[in-house]
């Protein structure tokens, strides 16, 4: 089994946290405030999670995830995850999250910043287009035929493999978009990022499967 460490614990976080520690992984987790703050969070998890700081989350994971708000992506300590595989769930939003000046100046879109920030780490964009609230509910076995697939992008095809065989083991199919630079096929905005959201009743309403085929026909629809 893997050890999944994470930066940043809220809604992303904890949600694939808790997918995580139910498919047999175990789990460090992290935010700004301190591991004391995360007792209760862990508490819930169960014997498979602890709570440390970033730099120990680091260190500790097989595989990292970061799913902290964009603007803190320089405070994601790039020593310990040198040479690591880094899932990266991270979106930009200005209006609920700030602004991120970088991004507004046109240096770094958005889905490239963590990748440029951890150079020396194989970032795979994942799960940033899943809601928290529909992460369990999408959940099905393999070979289920309304398990959902999540697109995946990054630049090291071992790095993917890895990251695909752990989405593989929480309940999803990984869908390989290719470079991340490809991930603003997915982006904000796009068809596919709102792919499980149902229009009648957006957020409120159950997240809804969706296949691979459905899947790389929203993704075509972005040039
Ligand atoms: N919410 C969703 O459904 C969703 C879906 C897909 C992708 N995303 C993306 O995933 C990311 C996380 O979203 P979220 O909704 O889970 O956010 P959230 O609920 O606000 O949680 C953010 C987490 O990051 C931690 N954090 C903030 N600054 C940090 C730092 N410098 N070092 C370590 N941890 C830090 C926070 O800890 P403290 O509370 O201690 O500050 C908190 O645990 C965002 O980039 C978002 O765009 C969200």
């Amino acid at each position: 089994m893997t050890t999944i460490g994470f930066i940043g614990s809220g809604r992303i976080g904890s949600a694939f946290a808790h997918l995580a520690v139910g498919a047999g992984h175990d789990v460090v987790l992290s935010n700004s405030r301190g591991p004391e703050t995360l007792r209760e969070v862990v508490a819930r998890l169960g014997s498979r999670a602890r709570a440390a700081t970033p730099a120990e989350a680091a260190a500790a994971g097989d595989i990292v995830v970061v799913t902290v708000p964009i603007r803190a992506y320089r405070q994601v300590p790039a020593g310990p995850l040198r040479g690591k595989v880094v899932i990266d769930t991270l979106n930009y939003d200005p209006a609920r999250q700030g602004r991120v000046p970088e991004i507004d100046a046109g240096d770094t879109p958005p889905h490239l910043l963590l990748q440029a920030h951890l150079r020396d780490s194989s970032v795979v964009k994942a799960f940033s287009t899943v809601f928290f609230r529909h992460l369990a509910d999408l959940v099905r076995p393999a070979g289920a035929p309304d398990r959902s697939a999540v697109p995946i992008a990054g630049d090291d095809a071992a790095a993917k493999k890895v990251v695909a065989e752990l989405i593989a083991s929480l309940g999803y199919d990984a869908y390989d978009v290719g470079p991340l630079a490809e991930s603003r096929r997915f982006a904000p905005g796009t068809p596919a990022q709102l792919a499980h959201l149902d229009p009648d009743g957006l957020f409120a309403a159950p997240g809804r499967p969706v296949t691979a085929a459905r899947l790389a026909a929203l993704l075509d629809q972005v040039a």
